[in-house]
């Protein structure tokens, strides 16, 4: 993007969630933020491609800044609820930004890719970037398909920056599509903003990110990124400004360190338990140490998610494109160490069930591929799960905001609405998901309603000891004894 005026922005009322910035309004003529006095901030007109977990989020935290953001999707249902200000997943504190948003009537959503680019002079892409099927690449058909769709209808200066998590190399070639497809050719410019939200904390990452990253060719596209994040900025975040290809590689790298280091605690937890030693203990000793902290270093049945497995996989298959495909082969190690957590966890839920799973009643507790979510995208619970139903156990799931979900998914499995429900008469049962409810149980109440007192602890979860004063035969992956 050349470094002349860019479409007319205004001023802004200042940011709900910073009100340090004044309420000013008036019109600007040209582009670049730094000729704004102290104080105030420039009001940009958004759109956000894509209202999944990453758009419909980034949609409300954006409004919440202070911002005028349409959102597109093209799953009606999916605008409707959002139009109304209805979250729809399960993410703390996005309801209640959606409403504020919506009833100010600085947020809006639609399913015509037209009206954001009338609206709108900075488009965000958002759409969701999955594990290509049988492959471990990543299927960019979405992103491709919304740029493609995007670029005919830019006929004015804007800018166009992807957020979705893309394999390095992906920006630059899209920026060659935008200038070559949309009608305002070199006027419409490209930025990477890599997010790093997780699920459960997605508004509270948002709002209050530990970094910003402006992946950008020009200072012009500079100056809107820093308009656009001005109240986050303002409150001291830090930006780092890169080019295009760090900035795509910023998001994998950081999903690639953090599955590093989960499948590193598991195999640590796999030598505890050959060692007769206690990986809860281990680890607590670990982090400690201040150049390895205690964050994600909580062993188990493994990582999943939207993002860190198939991150984990498009990394690598990337990697091979560039000719590295034998300096990554930890990263494959990376994953199998994963996988083999889920069937770790299986063989020791069949063992103790006497080696046939066939008619054994197994209750799990937790379908999300994590607490604070409700989704169950390459779940090590769900599957887990769906594992032994498999192998023919009559498996009970419950889960306190996946049930749901993880009924779509897996119509096979029978999912309750209580863990007495789903503990009552078990032989055994699985703790999959950390949720603090699990953590919470009491295990002397739970006696009562399973067949047999045997428990699995997959997530570190339970207290070992007083799962065990209370008669109950406790094993986790990782602790001696499991
Ligand atoms: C991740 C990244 O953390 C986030 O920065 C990025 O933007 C998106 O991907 P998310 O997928 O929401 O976020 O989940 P995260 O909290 O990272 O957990 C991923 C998986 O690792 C979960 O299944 C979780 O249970 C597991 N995990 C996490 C562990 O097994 N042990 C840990 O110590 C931490």
């Amino acid at each position: 993007m050349s470094s002349e005026k860019t479409a007319d922005r205004e001023t802004v009322p200042s940011s709900r969630s910073d009100k340090r910035l004044s309420r000013e309004k008036c019109f600007l003529p040209s582009g670049p933020h730094d000729s704004l006095p102290p104080g105030q901030m420039m009001l940009v007109r958004i759109s956000v491609l894509g209202t999944g977990y990453l758009g419909a989020t980034h949609a409300a935290c954006l409004a919440a800044g202070g911002h005028d953001v349409l959102g597109i999707d093209r799953d009606a249902a999916r605008v409707r609820q959002l139009s109304q200000g209805i979250a729809p997943f399960h993410e703390p504190g996005l309801a209640e930004l959606l409403g504020e948003g919506v009833r100010a009537g600085t947020l809006s959503f639609d399913v015509d890719l037209a009206r954001a680019a009338d609206f709108a002079d900075v488009h965000f892409v958002c759409v969701g970037t999955p594990q290509r099927a049988g492959s471990h690449a990543a299927d960019l058909s979405a992103l491709w398909g919304a740029v493609h769709a995007l670029a005919p209808m830019l006929t004015r200066r804007c800018l166009v920056v992807g957020k979705s998590t893309v394999p390095v190399g992906t920006a630059s070639t899209l920026r060659d599509a935008l200038v070559e497809e949309a009608p305002a050719g070199e006027a419409v410019g490209l930025a990477w903003n890599p997010e790093f939200l997780r699920e459960g904390h997605g508004v509270e990452d948002s709002l209050r990110p530990d970094r910003l990253v402006f992946g950008v060719e020009s200072d012009t596209a500079y100056g809107v990124l820093r308009d656009v994040y001005a109240p986050i900025l303002a409150a001291g975040v830090p930006a780092i400004r890169t080019d295009l290809a760090t900035a795509e590689l910023a998001k994998v790298s950081a999903n690639v360190m953090l599955a590093a280091r989960i499948s590193l605690v598991n195999l640590l937890a796999e030598v505890c338990e050959v060692a007769d030693a206690d990986v809860g203990d281990l680890t607590r000793i670990l982090g400690h140490d201040p150049r390895i902290g205690s964050l994600f270093l909580t062993p188990g049945i493994g990582f999943g998610g939207g993002c860190l497995p198939k991150d984990t996989r498009a990394f690598v298959a990337r990697a091979e494109e560039l000719g590295l495909g034998e300096a990554v082969s930890v990263l494959r190690e990376v994953d199998l160490l994963n996988m083999r957590q889920r069937a770790r966890t299986v063989d020791l839920a069949v063992s103790l069930t006497g080696g046939v799973a066939h008619g054994k009643r197994v209750a799990v507790l937790g379908a999300a591929f994590k607490a604070g979510s409700d989704d169950v995208r390459d779940s090590p619970a769900l599957d887990v799960a769906t594992t032994l139903q498999g192998r023919g156990a009559q498996v009970r799931v419950y889960d306190p905001q996946a049930g749901a979900n993880a009924h779509r998914a897996s119509p096979e499995l029978t999912v309750v609405d209580s863990v007495e429900q789903a503990c009552r008469g078990a032989d055994v049962t699985l703790v999959l998901t950390d949720w603090p409810e699990f953590g919470g149980l009491d295990p002397v109440a739970l006696l009562d309603l399973v067949a047999h007192p045997t428990v699995v602890d997959g997530r570190l979860a339970l207290d070992p000891d007083k799962w065990r004063a209370a008669g109950w035969d406790f094993h986790a992956l990782g602790r001696g004894g499991g």
